[in-house]
């Protein structure tokens, strides 16, 4: 045990105040979302402490790890015009690290945010990345002296409601992950978002039952791995909140018939399974609009694709409100950044039901060098300008997409000279592929392994996001005249 440890001890102990200190396995990343999962607790008892630097001097500012700092507020509670994260060199000083920044103890002023007060027994930091401190929040304030502030703004504040989800048909690849995760991860900081998994969304048309349930589970971990982050979003399986399906008969009964026959994706459908053409399959659109407006989902992040689905929903929201009053807002698609990731087969996307076409999220190194090794190319000798279509475009693509040196250059170059080595250019891919998957698949290890981990972060995700969709189906029950 390092000696701010004790130093955190003899405090605790001079004040008087009852405390646990947790054991922690030596493997439990440093983030809050993890020691939550550890610990099976809420992000509201997750106290955080951060080191602040003034023009007073260093202090220590704790928040609940569900609230944000709101600097405003910040400024004028400590009374000073500068407030700048302290520094390696000031935490140094103080004998701590980033990440482990105790609760108790540091030779600094603690100021403690009046909402960590709501809380029974709050958990930590020891300063010792091995222990985690838990003790009740009001001795936290009085082994501090801590002064009580008002300096932090719910997370959710003001934010616009993103709603997005996708069907659960198993493990992401490049493509998904390039083309629609990582841009709908991006969003998680500036908005209020709920990412689902559709499942029953999977059963519209010919499924395997004997595989489906691990399918939603691989796209929860791949999400979980690519850095959705549970302190910042809520995250739910479709079929365990059975306020989607309930909602979708309510809505329903607004929405006439014949458009739904008319769009291009049952049509499709249709076609592909004459054999099931399902109720179900036909009310897909009626399911997709309750999904979003039962959370009120103002921007949906999917395709272009999608947009006749997203139609239904909004006309579905409209009449709604015509008939029982403003109760949905209408949802609108929202474009999120994403690159196109083409097939290694060097003709379209990466897809996965073609075979042969794509690298996985999880494909170790050697796999991914397998992969390229297959990747028809040219002898090289041609020169002239890079062919804009095949194998030697897809791997000028997966160059400019994931080296982040100068490669593409020096390829290009060499290409037009017609003295390009694709050995030499598969192998860069490769590693610049890898190194971007490598942080993804430890954690989805790390997940794999700890499923309790999972587990836990889904049910209080699930009981988040019920207990919103219970209040939606409440109102919406209240205005059709249903008993209640
Ligand atoms: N139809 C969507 C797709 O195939 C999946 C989906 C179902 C969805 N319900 C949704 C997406 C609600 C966003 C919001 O991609």
């Amino acid at each position: 045990m390092n000696a701010t440890v004790q130093q955190l001890e003899e405090k605790l102990k001079a004040a008087g105040v009852e405390y646990d200190l947790i054991p922690l396995p030596e493997d439990l990343p440093i983030d809050i979302p993890s020691h939550v999962m550890f610990h099976k607790i809420s992000f509201a008892q997750a106290t955080a402490t951060i080191l602040y630097k003034t023009e007073k001097g260093v202090v220590a500012v704790q928040r609940r790890s569900d609230t944000k700092f709101n600097i405003e507020k910040l400024k004028q509670a400590l009374g000073v015009k500068q407030v700048e994260f302290a520094g390696q060199k000031e935490l140094q000083e103080l004998g701590t690290q980033p990440g482990i920044v105790p609760l108790v103890g540091l030779d600094v002023a603690y100021f403690i945010d009046k909402k960590v007060l709501d809380q029974g027994k709050v958990y930590g930091s020891s300063g010792d990345k091995l222990f985690g401190l838990a003790l009740q929040a009001k001795d936290l304030q009085k082994a501090n002296k801590g002064e009580v502030v008002d300096v932090t703004d719910e997370p959710t504040k003001g934010k616009k409601k993103v709603f997005g989800g996708m069907r659960a048909t198993g493990r992401l690849h490049l493509g998904n992950y390039l083309g629609g995760s990582k841009g709908m991860l991006a969003l998680q900081d500036e908005y209020d978002c709920i990412f689902f998994i559709a499942d029953l969304h999977v059963l519209t048309t010919p499924y395997d039952h004997t595989t489906l349930r691990q399918q939603v589970r691989d796209v929860i971990l791949d999400y979980l791995s690519a850095g959705l982050d549970p302190e910042k979003c809520k995250i739910e399986v479709q079929s365990t909140i059975p306020e989607h399906t309930e909602l979708a008969y309510l809505l329903s009964t607004v929405y006439p018939l014949a458009p739904l026959e008319d769009l291009p994706t049952f049509k499709e459908k249709k076609a592909q399974y004459p054999k099931n053409v399902t109720v179900a399959l036909l009310n897909y659109p009626i399911l997709m609009a309750a999904d979003i407006l039962l959370y009120k989902g103002e921007l949906v992040p999917v395709g272009l694709d999608q947009e006749p689905h997203l139609e239904v929903a909004r006309e579905i929201a409209r009449k709604f409100n015509q008939l029982y009053g403003e109760t949905f807002p209408e949802p609108v698609r929202f474009k999120t950044k994403g690159e196109y990731v083409p097939s290694l087969l060097g003709k379209g996307k990466m897809s996965k039901t073609v075979e042969g076409s794509s690298i996985m999220l999880a494909d170790d190194l050697e796999t991914i060098k397998k992969k390229l090794a297959k990747v028809t190319t040219d002898t090289g000798t041609t020169g002239g300008p890079v062919p804009k279509e095949g194998g030697v475009a897809s791997l000028f693509t997966y160059l400019a997409l994931f080296n982040k040196d100068d490669m593409h250059k020096k390829f290009k170059t060499d290409y037009e000279n017609g003295v390009i080595r694709y050995g030499e250019m598969k192998q860069f891919i490769a590693e610049a592929i890898y190194e971007e998957l490598k942080p993804i698949q430890e954690k989805r290890k790390y997940y794999e392994e700890h499923p309790e981990v999972v587990d836990a972060l889904l049910e209080r995700s699930r009981q988040e996001c019920q207990e919103i969709a219970k209040a939606t189906l409440k109102e919406v029950k209240e205005k059709m005249g249903l008993p209640l």
